[in-house]
This record gives C-alpha cells, sequence and structure tokens, in this order.
C-alpha cells in the first residue's frame, strides 16, 4: 500500500472519536475490535520476551486496553499488568469474564479509579488516556493495539506525550501496531496511522523500527461479521526512546 494513500486522515469522514464515542460503544455493545483470542502479533512478539524471563516480574502497559485477553497472557506467564481505559463497562467485563477479583480505589487527586486484582498483578485506571499523569513504575514493554488508531487524530500530540512520559530511555519498548487501509468508503474508526505519522510523532525523541506487516482484512471483516473494508494491515513499529 502506498504511503500517499495514508496520508488522508485528515480529510476521511470520521466519527468523532473522542471518549464519549467509546463509552457508547461499550454501552451499546458496539465492540467489534474486541478479539476472543489473544493476538497473533501479541504471540510473535511480546509472548517469547514474557517466557524468557525466568526470574525478573516485567510490566507491561495496555494503553486503551478494552479487555483484550493479551492482558490475561501477560498474568498467566507470571508477569505484572497495567492498563488505562475509559470506560468502567470495558474494565468491569475484564475482570468478571475472566474471574479475577478486583477492589475499586477513588484517585481524588488524578479524577480517576483504580481498578486492583486481589490476587492477580493488574492495576487498570479508568480515566482518559490523554491526560493520565500517575507516576508508574518502570515499564518494559508498552502494547498499543487498538489504542493511537482509535483516538481523535488531533489529540494524537497529548497522547504520544503521555506515552513518553512512561518510557525511560534505552529501556521500555513500545509496540505500536498502526493501522493502514486505502477505502474511501470506509469511515472510521480505526484512524489510518501511515509510516509518515508514526515518525513525525516519535521520530525526534525515539528510533523507530518497522517490525512486520501483517494483512488484517480478513480476521476484521469477520469480527464485524460483514465485509466492512476492502483491504486493510497492521503495520508494527518498535519505538525506543533515545538516550538524551
Ligand atoms: C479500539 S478499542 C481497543 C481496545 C484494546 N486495546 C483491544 O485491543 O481490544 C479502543 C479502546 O480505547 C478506549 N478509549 C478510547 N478513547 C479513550 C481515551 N481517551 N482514554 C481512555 N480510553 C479510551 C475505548 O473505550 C476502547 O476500549
Amino acid at each position: 500500500m502506498s504511503e500517499s494513500s495514508s496520508d488522508k486522515e485528515q480529510t476521511q469522514p470520521a466519527n468523532d472519536t473522542n471518549l464519549n464515542y467509546w463509552l457508547d460503544s461499550w454501552q451499546n455493545n458496539k465492540i467489534g475490535f474486541h478479539r476472543k483470542i489473544i493476538s497473533k502479533l501479541f504471540q510473535s512478539y511480546l509472548i517469547p520476551k514474557l517466557t524468557s524471563s525466568e526470574q525478573k516480574q516485567l510490566c507491561v502497559v495496555f494503553p486503551l486496553c478494552g479487555k483484550t485477553l493479551d492482558m490475561i497472557a501477560v498474568l498467566d506467564n507470571g508477569h505484572r499488568v497495567i492498563g488505562i481505559e475509559g470506560s468502567q463497562t470495558a474494565i468491569n467485563a475484564f475482570f468478571n469474564e475472566n474471574n479475577i477479583s478486583y477492589e475499586i480505589e477513588n484517585d481524588e487527586s488524578n479524577q480517576c479509579q483504580i481498578y486492583k486484582g486481589t490476587d492477580r498483578p493488574i492495576t487498570i485506571y479508568c480515566t482518559d488516556f490523554c491526560s493520565f499523569n500517575k507516576t508508574l513504575p518502570s515499564i518494559d514493554y508498552i502494547w498499543d493495539r487498538g489504542g493511537l488508531v482509535a483516538i481523535n487524530p488531533l489529540d494524537r500530540e497529548p497522547y504520544r506525550d503521555c506515552l513518553l512520559r512512561m518510557m525511560t530511555r534505552e529501556q521500555t519498548q513500545l509496540f505500536l501496531v498502526a493501522i493502514n487501509y486505502n477505502d474511501p468508503d470506509y469511515t472510521p474508526p480505526p484512524h489510518i496511522l501511515s509510516d509518515d505519522n508514526v515518525n513525525n510523532l516519535f521520530g525526534n525523541e525515539c528510533s523507530i523500527e518497522l517490525l512486520e506487516v501483517h494483512d488484517e482484512t480478513d480476521e476484521f471483516n469477520g469480527r464485524v461479521g460483514r465485509q466492512a473494508i476492502k483491504q486493510i494491515e497492521e503495520r508494527i513499529h518498535l519505538v525506543i526512546r533515545k538516550s538524551k
């Protein structure tokens, strides 16, 4: 797919994908993005890292986590999960569907609710990611699938800044699953996030490596139950903050 097609995102017709759009999607159970299995890219890139770390407990952050089962894969390998998600419906569904008991704390200074697994090392912050500014422990990996591509493109810089605040220089590895398609009839979300967009957002501060391009068309249409898009691909980038 050519890069030129990717740069149309600001002119694409789009739903106003602010947080309210997503809260409505959860309320109305319009969650075609949710996978009932662990994603192939997660299997390929994160699982080997989780299984080869014999002693250290790793910490993996999931921005805009929804109720992804990729978080369960982290827990099942003995590691720690931190999620950030705006929808209480999504977070409740995650804990209940996976039989994980939890308690809720109100963090009034940061205006968020904190869901903590009582016997599994998982914390999910219920808040708007773009204004999230909690200090987190050292993060080994960030898995961003359905995150940066889900928000309104006008909010990408505050979103990027929030990711950068979590990233220890030369250490934290951000796996960013970008999306590209060329279908003028398709209305986002997800929004196209081209290689140029990724470079413009992260290139000054970070090294960026395109790891793989994955044709997602059949899975995407299968999840939403119709031929919603002609062709769509996931482009996974490894992003690491440079030293000063
Ligand atoms: C496309 S879904 C992806 C969910 C998950 N990453 C996955 O792979 O299944 C986007 C998620 O982001 C959440 N979301 C959207 N905008 C948000 C925001 N500004 N702050 C926090 N969560 C947000 C939505 O509620 C939704 O669960």
